[in-house]
This record gives C-alpha cells, sequence and structure tokens, in this order.
C-alpha cells in the first residue's frame, strides 16, 4: 500500500512539474501560449486522434488518483483499527510525536482541500462550467486565465490549493523516498534538502503567472478578430 502510494504520488508530481513548467509559457505571450495548449492536443496525431495523449493522461491521472487516495484511506483505516480503543498506546516522545501528527494531519487536510481543488479546476479551465472574471472560450487558455486571476478571490483559492500541494509534496517526496528505501545511511540531510526545494520551488514556478495577472503586468488578450487572425497565421485550429 505504501509502495502503491509512493508510485502513484511519485507520478503526480512528475505531472505537476511538468504542468508548472508549462504554465510559464504564458509569459511568451498569448499566441505562444494557445500555441502550447494546441500542441498538447496535436501530439502524436496521426498516430493517435487529435486530443488522444491528452486523454490517455487523463486515464493515467485518474487512476493514480484512485490508487493514491484509495490506499491513503486504506492506511488510515487499518491504523485505527490496530489502535483500537487505546488511542495512546504507542505514543512517542515530544517533539517528533507532534511533529509525525502534525504532518500526517496536514497530509489528511492537504489531500482534501487538493481534491477539491482539482474538482474546481476541471470545472474552470477544462469544461468552462465556471468562468469568474469574463466569457470564456475554449482553445483561449491564455485568455480564460487571465479573466480568471483579475479576481483576488480567484487568486486565494489557488494560492490556497499551492499552499496545500507545497506542504503535501513536501512531506510526501520525503515519506516516498523513505519507503522506496533512499534514506538509508548518510542520505538522510540530502533527501531532506530536495523535499523542501522541490515543493517550494513548484509553490514558486506555479504562483509566478498568477501573480503576474493579479498585479497587472501581463498583456490583456486580444479582440476576437485579432485572434482569429492571428490564431490561423500560427495554425491552431480549434483546440479542445
Ligand atoms: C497556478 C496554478 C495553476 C494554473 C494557472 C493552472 C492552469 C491550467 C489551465 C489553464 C489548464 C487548461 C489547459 C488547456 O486548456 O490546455 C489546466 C489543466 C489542468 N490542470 Fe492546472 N493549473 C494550475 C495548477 C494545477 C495543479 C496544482 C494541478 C494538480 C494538482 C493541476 C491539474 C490540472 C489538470 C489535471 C489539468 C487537465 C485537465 C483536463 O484537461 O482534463 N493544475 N491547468
Amino acid at each position: 500500500m505504501k509502495r502503491l502510494m509512493a508510485w502513484s504520488g511519485l507520478f503526480f508530481l512528475v505531472f505537476v512539474l511538468f504542468h508548472a513548467y508549462g504554465n510559464l509559457h504564458y509569459f511568451e505571450g498569448e499566441i505562444a501560449y494557445d500555441h502550447y495548449a494546441y500542441f498538447l492536443r496535436e501530439l502524436l496525431v496521426p498516430i493517435v486522434p487529435h486530443g488522444g495523449v491528452l486523454w490517455i493522461l487523463r486515464v493515467l491521472l485518474l487512476a493514480c488518483l484512485l490508487a493514491h487516495a484509495g490506499s491513503a484511506f486504506h492506511l488510515w483505516a487499518r491504523n485505527r483499527r490496530a489502535r483500537g480503543t487505546d488511542k495512546y498506546a504507542v505514543k512517542k516522545a515530544g517533539a517528533e510525536y507532534f511533529a509525525s501528527r502534525y504532518a500526517m494531519r496536514t497530509m489528511r487536510w492537504g489531500g482534501v482541500i487538493l481534491l477539491l481543488f482539482i474538482v474546481w479546476h476541471i470545472l474552470q479551465f477544462t469544461t468552462l462550467s465556471l468562468t469568474p472574471g469574463g466569457q470564456y472560450v475554449h482553445g483561449r487558455a491564455y485568455m480564460n486565465m487571465y479573466y480568471g486571476f483579475q479576481l483576488w478571490w480567484v487568486y486565494l483559492i489557488y494560492a490556497v490549493a499551492l499552499a496545500a500541494l507545497c506542504l503535501h509534496v513536501w512531506h510526501g517526496v520525503w515519506s516516498a523516498l523513505q519507503t522506496l528505501g533512499a534514506t538509508r545511511g548518510g542520505t538522510v540531510p540530502l533527501v531532506r534538502l530536495v523535499a523542501f526545494v522541490v515543493a517550494f520551488g513548484l509553490f514558486a514556478a506555479f504562483m509566478v503567472v498568477p501573480t503576474a495577472i493579479l498585479f497587472g503586468l501581463t498583456d490583456a488578450p486580444m479582440d476576437a478578430a485579432e485572434y482569429a487572425m492571428r490564431a490561423a497565421e500560427a495554425g491552431i485550429g480549434s483546440s479542445h
């Protein structure tokens, strides 16, 4: 169960690292960013149909989500059963006990916040069912994000979710590397450092784009006519 958690967690981590890096294309401008979103849908065409790789990724992510959350719940339930009614029978001493309980709580609540966030995120940017800040359009990822992050409360939702992600990754990377056997001998300080750098680097990489949008540091999206012309020049077709 712990290995399943570790592997599915690491798969998620690779996904969010690529996602954060991909979002940085925002600073290259509207056409470049939407071109990147379009490119993701064109991957391996015509070996697979338009959007095929994206669907494979969605299925893999969903499978990992079920494996990750399912094994977390199973381990929690088993732990609870094993403890029985005497909750404090195997209490660790002082600071160590506090630290591990604190980490467990953070992981549990962090996991719940992240699940809720993913639902919100898909409704906002994939299905466009919730469109705070303006009239979103399929394929115009730059514009949709620009509209969303004009609003402080949308920004806040992302900041809270990313803080949860950061804490989750911080503890998760450490825990996964331990489960997979990377913390034998003298590697402990290095593993702790890797977990810290990855987690906070991820937070910074994700938050830089919404922050720039909120503070008016990015260009406003083009009007429909200009966009249609420029998108056609760049060869971006209907991209959803
Ligand atoms: C500042 C933070 C983030 C921003 C601005 C952002 C933005 C976006 C945008 C614009 C899309 C749609 C891309 C397109 O239409 O091609 C997207 C897709 C997605 N994002 Fe994020 N994202 C952020 C953080 C996250 C995080 C932390 C996760 C996971 C924990 C995540 C998971 C996903 C997933 C799974 C999809 C694909 C949904 C699908 O098409 O089925 N995102 N994101």
